[in-house]
This record gives structure tokens, C-alpha cells and sequence, in this order.
């Protein structure tokens, strides 16, 4: 072995070091014994500069068992059909747009997209108000600008421009929060694929393999509309609120204990009770009606997704390890719960104090649950 083999492999695995010990590594570090087990085992055709099939980009993310035995878990928890709808459309000249309300795995479905296809999921501009148009284009570094005047070397590319000239997935967050003439810079990107550099005289072409991703939130409409220019250019997935109790349990408590592992936190499967409950009180305010059926709700402003479920639970048995006795229980999770239900102090207060009374009160096996919330909303 020559000694830049060995320096070049000492910094491959001073770089592993860092990603094992990131707070959040990314889909490709968290699941790369995953993506290697399906990139083994996949022998259907993969388009041009994928890591993976489509049919294996989908079993990535819903889960499965392979032919060699590896179980894949699911990453996404729904309907089979928008993970294969999305992925299909990675595979054609149409940029994916996830669209829906806030917590309902845009994000993480983006991310995972991204490692699936790509094996990097690290391509990403976030949208904001203040996203400028070189944040997608490309920027420049003045130092060099300013002593050699305008060249490659001077030229500091996005995301979206790296992801184009290497063919890879590039991820937008939050498009409809992007200006509008700044999000319209993606329509040459995304009709003709190129990138003009007019200081140059140059352009940079995506190469095949190239695709975007892009997630917006239902409830930012109106805020910046997409253009009908851009929407075209767009095949837009919605993501649904998960549709039964079961299977946001389920997502949750999956979720959590990834999350709870990395933090050193109680084990979920003696916590199940309360994640049922805090999905309970979450599902039936957001629909404004008792589980049952039976009893009609007002519903508080806060959107009490799964999301922040997840973070209730993960905050709850922090709690339950540093000062409780280990096990999940309804004091954890109570002034999680209230948090998230009592954004507006007024007007929500009011409808948890009469979802309290009436619905929590009289619940069979819920006192605990009922005396905890009573304490931390006193
Ligand atoms: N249907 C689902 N399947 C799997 N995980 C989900 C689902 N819905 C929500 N989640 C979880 O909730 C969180 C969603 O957060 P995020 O992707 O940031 O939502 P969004 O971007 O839609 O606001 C993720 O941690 C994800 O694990
Ligand atoms: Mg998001």
C-alpha cells in the first residue's frame, strides 16, 4: 500500500468516525447497510447513474425483506402506490413535488428519495423569503472574482448546479416560500436542463441521472404560488396525514426509538401505552371528533402532526430517564401534550381544557392521564 493510499484511507475512516458520531447522520450514513443489501440483490435495470432500480428505491423506503434475507424497515409508512408514483417520476424528465401539510414526511421522504437514487442526500437548498437566486444558481467567490475577474475556478456552484453536472438528485425545501422570481429561475433549469453562465459565456448542462426534488407545505398557499410555468414542470405527490391510529402508532414508535437509540433513551416498547394515547388525544383534536365517533370537537389552531407526536414521546422519555424511574408514563408526556395542543393561550386553552373534561375525564384507564394534564395545565 503506497502512503497515499494509506493517508487517503486514514481520512476515509476519520470521515466515517464523524459520521457515526453526527447527532443526525444522513440517510446514506443511518442506512447504508441497507442500500448496500438492495444494491446487492437488485438485478432489474436501473436508469442511467442510479444506485439503485426503481423497484428497489421503493422497497428501500416502504420496507421489505430481500431474497438473501435482509430485512429492510419501512421509512415510509402508506399507500404503496404514491412511493411508486414518486420514484417513477424521478425516472422521467419531470421534477417530483411533494406536496402537504406540515410533519407528514416531506422532508424525510425527499431525504430518503435522494440517498435511494443518488446514494447523497446532502444536495439541498432551503427555501425561505430570503432565499436568493445564486443559492440555485451559482455565487462567486469575491477574493478569487475581484483578483482574476470571472472564471470556473472564481464560480461557487449550488446544489442544484453540482446535482445537474454530476447527475444526481438535488432537494428544494419549502419551494412556495421562495420569492417568486427567484423560484422561477428553476424553469430553464428543469425545461431546458442547462444552467447559463452568462459571465462566462458558458453554460453547465445536466447530465442524465439529473433530477430535483422539491417539498412544499399545503398550509403556505397563497403565500408565493408556484407559477403555472414552474407547476408544469412539476409531477406533484400529496402526502396524506397517516389514515388509521395504528399505523401513526406505529410510525411514531418506530421513529422514536430510532431517535431515542442515539440519545441513550428508555426503551419504547414499555412506553407503547402513552405513544397511544398521545396519538389518540393528537388525532382525535386535528379531526375534531372522538375516536368514537361519538363526540364532536372544536379544533385547536396548532397543527398536531406526527411529527411533533414524535416529539412529544422522544421529549417524554427523556424526561422519564433523567428523572423518572425509566418507564414512559402520562406525567412524561403531559406538558409535551399540553405544548403542542395550547399554541394560541387563549382561544386553545379553551378547547383543551374541554377536551380534558370531557373526553379525557370519563375515559376508561385514563385518570393517570387526566390527573397529569390537570397538573401541568393548572
Ligand atoms: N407516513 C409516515 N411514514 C413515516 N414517517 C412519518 C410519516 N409521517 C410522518 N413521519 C415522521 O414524521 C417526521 C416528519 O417530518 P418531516 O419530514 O419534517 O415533515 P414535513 O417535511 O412534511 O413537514 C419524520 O421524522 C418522519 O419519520
Ligand atoms: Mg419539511
Amino acid at each position: 500500500m503506497t502512503v497515499s493510499e494509506t493517508e487517503s484511507e486514514n481520512r476515509q475512516s476519520r470521515a466515517e468516525c464523524v459520521a457515526e458520531e453526527a447527532l443526525r447522520p444522513h440517510a446514506e450514513h443511518a442506512f447504508a447497510g441497507e442500500l448496500a443489501a438492495l444494491a446487492a440483490v437488485d438485478d432489474r435495470p436501473r436508469p442511467v447513474r442510479w444506485r439503485l432500480s426503481p423497484w428497489a428505491v421503493a422497497t428501500y423506503l416502504l420496507g421489505g425483506v430481500l431474497s438473501d434475507g435482509t430485512v429492510i424497515t419501512p421509512k415510509y409508512v402508506g399507500p404503496r402506490r404514491i412511493v411508486e408514483v414518486a420514484v417513477t417520476t424521478l425516472a422521467t424528465d419531470r421534477a417530483l413535488l411533494l406536496l402537504g401539510v406540515p410533519g407528514t414526511a416531506k422532508t424525510w421522504v425527499s431525504e430518503h428519495l435522494a440517498a435511494a437514487v443518488s446514494g447523497d442526500s446532502t444536495l439541498l437548498v432551503q427555501g425561505t423569503a430570503g432565499t436568493p437566486e445564486e443559492a440555485i444558481r451559482y455565487g462567486w467567490n469575491y477574493a478569487q472574482l475581484l483578483a482574476h475577474g470571472p472564471s470556473r475556478d472564481a464560480l461557487v456552484p449550488s446544489p442544484v448546479m453540482r446535482a445537474m453536472a454530476q447527475g444526481m438528485t438535488a432537494r428544494v425545501e419549502e419551494l412556495t416560500r421562495i420569492p417568486a422570481d427567484v423560484q422561477d429561475t428553476l424553469i430553464t433549469i428543469l425545461s431546458e436542463k442547462t444552467l447559463p453562465i452568462p459571465e462566462l459565456g458558458a453554460e453547465t448542462q445536466a447530465v442524465r441521472g439529473f433530477n430535483l426534488i422539491a417539498t412544499a407545505n399545503d398550509r403556505d398557499r397563497g403565500v408565493n404560488e408556484l407559477s403555472s410555468a414552474l407547476r408544469r414542470r412539476f409531477n406533484t405527490v400529496v402526502l396524506p396525514l397517516p389514515a388509521t391510529a395504528e399505523d401513526e402508532v406505529d410510525i411514531v414508535s418506530r421513529r422514536v426509538d430510532q431517535l431515542g437509540r442515539s440519545l441513550d433513551l428508555p426503551s419504547v416498547p414499555d412506553g407503547m401505552a402513552e405513544i397511544h394515547r398521545v396519538v389518540t388525544v393528537f388525532r382525535e383534536l386535528r379531526e375534531g371528533v372522538t375516536a368514537d365517533g361519538r363526540t364532536k370537537l372544536k379544533s385547536p389552531s396548532g397543527t398536531l402532526s406526527t411529527a411533533e407526536a414524535i416529539s412529544v414521546v422522544t421529549g417524554g422519555l427523556a424526561l422519564a430517564a433523567h428523572f423518572g424511574d425509566g418507564v414512559l408514563r402520562a406525567s412524561d408526556v403531559a406538558a409535551g401534550v399540553l405544548g403542542s395542543v395550547v399554541r394560541d393561550p387563549a382561544a386553545d386553552r379553551v378547547i383543551w381544557q374541554e377536551y380534558l373534561e370531557t373526553v379525557v375525564r370519563e375515559r376508561d384507564g385514563w385518570k393517570d392521564f387526566y390527573r397529569a394534564c390537570r397538573e401541568v395545565s393548572a
